[in-house]
């Protein structure tokens, strides 16, 4: 049985996180480290190898949200790299990812190049389109080879079920907000893993949230701040079947 405690923690990005616009992506994430969204050499390298322009169709290097189809977005940048930052320690050489809602692929791209050829990302969305799309778009980066030799593995479907066929994972991101956290996914972090999700409900108060499994197997969720994302929904339920 999971022993639960909640805390917050104000970590609010401050009023610099949407203004590291760039004129291409090293500008971009040079700016995101000036303003100090950034904070560690590693995360900066990363991201300064994951060239927003290949996952982003319209103005890929403004730190803001986009459109990329199905109604959907990539998330702004100062959101990457927060989350990159938060799990970074859960990202070393040879642990395992899972990336719930990988939408154009760029997230699921930058923890492959941390957790490196002897670990495994496992990314997840619910659009089929989409995640042919993120395969494309990793490809068109110069990154084929993450998918060709397995360390990065996109799949369609219900990302609130995870995919226990590779887990445990130390290193859980969702980038859409759930109602609730999924059961699923605290099931298949591994002791000592992380997991950053958004909760709450969709257009409501929703806060992005830190939940750790210590060693023996007891969960925190620490609230880090208020957010606004899409929400980690049932595609069924909506009947979007059409725009698959
Ligand atoms: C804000 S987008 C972020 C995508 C990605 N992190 C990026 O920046 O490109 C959220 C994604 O979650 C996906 N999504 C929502 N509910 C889902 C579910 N139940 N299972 C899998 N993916 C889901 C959406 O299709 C969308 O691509």
């Amino acid at each position: 049985m999971l022993r639960r405690f909640i805390r917050t923690k104000s970590r609010q990005l401050g009023s610099m996180a949407w203004r590291s616009h760039g004129v291409d992506n090293n500008d971009l994430v040079n700016n995101l480290y000036k303003n100090n969204i950034i904070k560690s050499k590693h995360v900066m390298d990363v991201m300064k190898r994951v060239d927003r322009g290949s996952y982003c169709p319209n103005n890929p290097y403004m730190d803001a949200p986009q459109g990329i189809g199905f109604g959907q977005t990539i998330s702004a940048p100062h959101m990457h790299a927060h989350c990159l930052e938060l799990l970074k320690d859960h990202l070393k050489p040879g642990t395992r990812a899972l990336d719930i809602g990988s939408g154009s692929g760029i997230l699921t791209a930058c923890m492959a190049l941390m957790v490196g050829s002897s670990g495994k990302v496992v990314g997840i969305d619910h659009y089929d389109g989409l995640v042919k799309m993120s395969i494309e778009n990793i490809i068109q980066d110069g990154k084929g080879s993450l998918i060709d030799s397995g360390t990065i593995i996109l799949l369609a479907g219900d990302g609130r079920k995870g995919y226990p066929e590779e887990g445990p994972y130390n290193a859980i991101h969702v980038g859409a907000a759930a109602p609730r956290l999924p059961e699923d996914l605290v099931n298949q972090l591994a002791p000592g893993g992380r997991m950053i999700i958004p909760e709450g409900p969709e257009g409501g108060s929703q806060s992005l949230n830190q939940i750790d499994k210590s060693l023996d197997g007891e969960v925190t969720r620490t609230m880090l701040m208020g957010v606004n994302y899409v929400p980690l929904d049932d595609l069924r339920q909506r009947g979007r079947f059409a725009e698959f």
